[in-house]
């Protein structure tokens, strides 16, 4: 089995008295795709900053890559671990390209940011075809392809991904699911919060289902979508 990426152990965070996240303990293996799926005020956000540094816990550990969690944002981002964040935060009044440049402004490798500049144009003609337009121009599906692209450029090793289906139509959705199953194939380990359950279940090797705080499940996608019971009574889907 592939070795543990991030592990997460005894985790809880609050917001002065209000205790968002209660004991929560989960693992990313490197290559996993992993879903965390709960409804709105589960403390999925809360748990994706502190993950990210963005926000200090209250007790537990962070390890990624067997390494102790870096205090600081950008040096998370330095170690391997991005965000795209919940309501994917464009810049609106930057283009596409200069959006894309903030994903790699912590990088030096010159070479290493053409090339992937060039892969995520691959990946997304409309946004080569739109390098120049703002941010805020793109449509909604555009500008989450946007905080994908922006995210890959900071080359991570593990993606994690606040809500990208949120407010997208169907259609848009499914085009999302494929770019993470692409990205996962070409090598890059997904953690990706979800209140569309069934998609998330559909693409992730393995999944937490949260609620109020805390892990009440977990399980293969298979596993969680066999349990309607469950699924229903957290998510009502
Ligand atoms: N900045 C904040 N200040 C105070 N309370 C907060 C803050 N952010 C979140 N909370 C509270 O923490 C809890 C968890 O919120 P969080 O945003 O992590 O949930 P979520 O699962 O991401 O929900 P959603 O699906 O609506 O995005 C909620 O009770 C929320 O009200
Ligand atoms: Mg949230």
């Amino acid at each position: 089995m592939s070795e543990v990426l991030l592990k997460v152990e005894h985790l809880s965070a609050a917001y002065g008295g209000i205790r968002a996240l209660d004991d929560i303990s989960l693992q990313v293996r490197e290559g996993e795709i992993v879903a965390v799926l709960g409804a709105n005020g589960a403390g999925k956000s809360t748990l994706l900053k502190c993950l990210s540094s963005e926000k200090k816990p209250a007790a537990g550990s962070i390890l990624f890559g067997g390494k102790p969690l870096p205090a600081k944002p950008y040096n998370v981002v330095e170690s391997g671990m991005v965000i795209v964040p919940e309501g994917r935060q464009i810049f609106y009044k930057l283009s596409v390209y200069d959006n894309l440049q903030i994903g790699c402004s912590l990088r030096k490798d010159k070479a290493g940011i053409r090339q992937d500049l060039e892969m995520v144009y691959e990946m997304f003609p409309r946004l080569k075809e739109r390098e120049n337009q703002y941010g805020g121009l793109l449509s909604g599906g555009e500008q989450q392809m946007l905080a994908i692209a922006r995210g890959l450029m900071a080359r991570p090793r593990l993606m994690m991904l606040d809500e990208p289906s949120l407010g997208l139509a169907p259609i848009i959705v499914n085009q999302i699911m494929e770019v993470l199953k692409l990205l996962n194939q070409r090598g890059t380990t997904i953690l990706l919060i979800e209140q569309n359950a069934h998609k998330a279940l559909k693409l992730c090797d393995r999944a937490y289902l949260m609620n109020v705080g805390h892990i009440v499940m977990e399980g293969t996608g298979q596993e969680l979508l066999a349990n309607d019971q469950l699924m229903q009574a957290y998510l009502g889907a």
